[in-house]
């Protein structure tokens, strides 16, 4: 394809100032390699709230089912938090996977090895690691039926309801194994069947599935052994895949083994070759309008765009490569730690990743680092 229309969605917080990033160096990419990119942006989150009321107006769900690729930012904040509130912006990003039927959501944790130094975890423990979880995004828990607390402050019950029908799982763990064998041939599939029906249901499911692929070695662990085993052997893991919840909550700990969430990007995939593209952080409103957000997780999700729903593979490691380099020449935002003062801001950082590809930087304004 050479021609493609991209539907960008920044959202709030943090959200507009690393999909401004991402928009740049897509638009570098796209002269060096030859593709016209329609890009346009359009209303999402708490910013749709506060303009129309409505989280996912009509208009930009119509703009998403006709695009090729949709490039997130985030979406969420504190004037939208209230739990009484009626509407909320996550709403908007829940409805927008299930109308598009993007039920399986690729996370890669990739190795850097620039950032090991500063790591939490002891570096030996961290060679090595390089996981991509598949988290079921459709279905489970952030679906099911619920009854708010209506009440109020007096209310006295609320419930959740998790359910996971075995096409559902069949179809997320497919993803998994076929991704495996495009990697080092290991699945993790987690889950709570110890307590749980739903979760039963799904390692049953997955342990069917696994039969056919027999080159796949398949391990069951429970979630909260998980995560320990997470940081006290990441190197063990190729592919993790997990429910919903358990999937969302993991990706966020596995962040800390590559250096940062700001660093994590995502591809959320259904069967065709739409796919929604988003950082896996949220709208950080604590760093929001500051100019310091790592826009690094947005870049590295305009690689996954390139590769999944363009089929521009050349592109995308290109991408991934300008980022590693840039890492490699010890370039950091604030969330990658080292000394404050040295930190570059989002923007010197989305500079740093264009003049690897080749294109050009804005010019500095004063005070900028
Ligand atoms: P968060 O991911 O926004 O932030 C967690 C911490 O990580 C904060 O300290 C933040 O400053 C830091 N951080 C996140 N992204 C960063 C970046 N790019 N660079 C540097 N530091 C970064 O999580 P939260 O504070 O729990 O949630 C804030 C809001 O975001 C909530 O409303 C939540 O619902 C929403 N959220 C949205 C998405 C999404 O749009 N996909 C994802 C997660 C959370
Ligand atoms: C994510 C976020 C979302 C989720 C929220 C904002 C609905 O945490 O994309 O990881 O829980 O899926
Ligand atoms: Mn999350």
């Amino acid at each position: 394809m050479s021609s493609a229309k991209v539907v960008l969605l920044p959202g709030d917080g943090v959200g507009p100032e690393v999909t401004e990033s991402g928009r740049r160096i897509l638009e570098v990419v796209a002269t060096s390699f030859d593709l016209t990119l329609q890009m346009e942006s359009h209303p999402m989150g708490g910013c749709a709230i506060d303009a129309v009321g409505d989280p996912l107006p009509p208009e930009t769900l119509e703009a998403c089912q006709t695009a090729d690729a949709i490039l997130l930012g985030a979406v969420g904040g504190p004037q939208w938090s209230d739990p009484s509130l009626p509407v909320r912006p996550e709403q908007g990003i829940l409805k927008l996977r299930s109308e598009l039927g993007l039920f399986a959501n690729l996370r890669p944790v990739p190795h850097f090895p620039a950032l090991v130094e500063q790591a939490p975890l002891r570096p030996e423990l961290l060679d090595g690691s390089d996981l991509l979880f598949v988290r079921e995004l459709t279905g489970g828990i952030y679906f099911g039926a619920r009854e708010e607390a209506s009440e109020g402050d007096n209310a006295s019950v609320a419930w959740d309801t998790m359910n996971y029908s075995a096409s559902e799982v069949e179809r997320v763990a497919r993803v998994a194994f076929e991704a495996a064998r495009g990697r080092r041939g290991k699945v993790t599939s987690v889950d709570k069947a110890n307590v749980l029906a739903s979760m039963r249901l799904w390692r049953q499911v997955v342990t069917r599935v696994a039969e056919d692929y027999p080159d796949v070695e398949l391990e069951h662990l429970l979630v909260d052994a998980c995560t320990m085993h997470l940081l006290t052997r990441p190197s063990s893991f190729d592919v993790i895949v997990a429910g919903n919840m358990f999937g969302d909550i993991l990706s966020d700990e596995a962040s800390v083994l590559a250096g940062s969430l700001g660093l994590l990007p995502s591809a959320s995939l259904g069967d065709g070759t739409l796919g929604l593209y988003e950082p896996i952080h949220g709208s950080a409103p604590d760093i929001a309008g500051q100019g310091i957000a790592n826009p690094l997780g947005t870049i590295l999700s305009t690689a996954m765009l390139l590769r999944h729903s363009l089929g521009q593979e050349e592109a995308a490691a290109t991408i991934e490569a300008a980022v590693n380099s840039t890492l490699d020449d010890g370039l950091r935002t604030r969330d990658l730690g080292g000394a404050p003062e040295a930190a570059v801001s989002t923007v010197a950082m989305t500079d740093a990743v264009l003049q690897r590809l080749g294109g050009p930087a804005e010019p500095k304004l004063s005070g900028a680092t």
